[in-house]
């Protein structure tokens, strides 16, 4: 067995902290060899719901959880963390502005930021999954001059995954055969799902799908817009938003980047290090590979003018977040 793992969670009394904590305990995320100790931090209201879940965790006997500690002070939440999903946010409410909603999150990332710089283990990862989950990575790695910026990332699993699952089935391929897909910039509507590098049962991926009569237009009219704006389609489908699947993204994402991806690429929001376009240190997404617990952003791709402009229209929306977040002060003094 390999030495435990401190893994604190944010808004673990929520919809998606519940649908992770059980999963990360039975070793899904960092593999059936690794013991765990999760920390469960929520806000005053969210304790109750997070002391019920720990109760459920002690009453799933799960092996691999050496202990779960509940607690809304973010600096006994980050004490000694390897591993920091940052689930909890504050979202957008009717009538909120979206100064409201940065400057409500600034609030939340400023101080996490702080306490896992203060705190946390020196080898620890950061994955956020709130909202405005980019710009809150930025937040909080502006507060973290101590650890080194590779380690605050931010959720576009998801958005992978959605891409993944509409390529198959529009293909016929299963899921296992399909590769490639990669996801660019910011985690909203704007995000490029880009499938020009994508091969279909080792073929390439436009061809297989030209053979079913779909084009560019389909790419453009179709999969790009289903894949971006899936998640408000969960919603009116569902009556609820993505939750289980996103769990799942979210433990896929720290599991490739700690147990690594071997020769497949996989998309996740990074600090840009200045390629394709996309300003230095900007948290935006990219095809990565990972292996040894690092990931490493892919270089080789040549784009086309329709990528390049999807690319710099997403990346554009991030470089405005980040001037609006560093407007309100939000941003510390990396
Ligand atoms: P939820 O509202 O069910 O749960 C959020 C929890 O966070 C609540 O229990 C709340 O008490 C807690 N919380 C709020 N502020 C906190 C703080 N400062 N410290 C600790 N806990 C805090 O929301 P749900 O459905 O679990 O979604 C969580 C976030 O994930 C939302 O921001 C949502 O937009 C985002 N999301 C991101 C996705 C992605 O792909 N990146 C996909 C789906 C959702």
């Amino acid at each position: 067995k390999k030495n435990p793992v401190t893994v604190t969670v944010t808004g673990a009394a929520g919809q998606i902290g519940y649908a992770s904590v059980f999963r990360v305990a039975a070793g899904e995320m960092l593999g059936a060899d690794t013991p765990v100790r999760l920390r469960l931090l929520e806000i005053p209201q969210g304790l109750n719901g997070a002391e019920g879940t720990a109760m459920e965790l002690t009453d799933g006997a799960f092996p691999l959880l050496q202990s779960v500690e509940v607690t809304d002070d973010p600096t006994v939440g980050f004490d000694g963390a390897n591993v920091a999903l940052l689930i909890g946010s504050r979202p957008r409410t009717k009538g909120m502005e979206r100064a409201d909603l940065l400057e409500a999150n600034g609030g939340i990332f400023s101080v996490q930021g702080k306490a896992i710089n203060d705190y946390a283990a020196d080898d620890v990862r950061v994955a956020v999954v709130g909202n405005p989950a980019n710009t809150n990575a930025l937040i909080a790695a502006s507060h973290a001059p101590d650890v080194p910026l590779e380690r605050f990332t931010a959720l576009t699993r998801l958005d992978h995954h959605r891409a993944v699952g509409q390529l198959a089935l529009a293909t016929g391929a299963a899921v296992q055969n399909i590769e490639g897909v990669t996801i660019w910039g910011n985690h909203s509507a704007s995000q490029y799902p880009d499938l020009f590098h994508a091969t279909v049962d080792g073929r390439a991926a436009l061809d297989v799908l030209a053979e079913k009569g779909l084009d560019q237009s389909w790419i453009e009219e179709t999969f790009i817009p289903t894949v971006a704006n899936r998640g408000a389609e969960i919603i009116a489908v569902r009556g609820g938003s993505s939750v289980a699947s996103a769990a799942h993204a979210a433990l896929m994402h720290v599991r490739d980047w700690t147990l690594g991806t071997g020769e497949r690429w996989t998309s996740m929001a990074v600090p840009s290090d200045g390629s394709y376009g996309v300003p230095e240190g900007l948290i935006s997404s990219f095809p990565v590979r990972c292996s040894g617990g690092k990931y490493e952003i892919i270089h080789s791709f040549e784009h086309s003018d329709f990528s390049r402009n999807k690319i710099a229209t997403s990346v554009t929306e991030l470089v405005d977040e980040r001037e609006a977040v560093a407007q309100l002060g939000l941003l510390g003094q990396r």
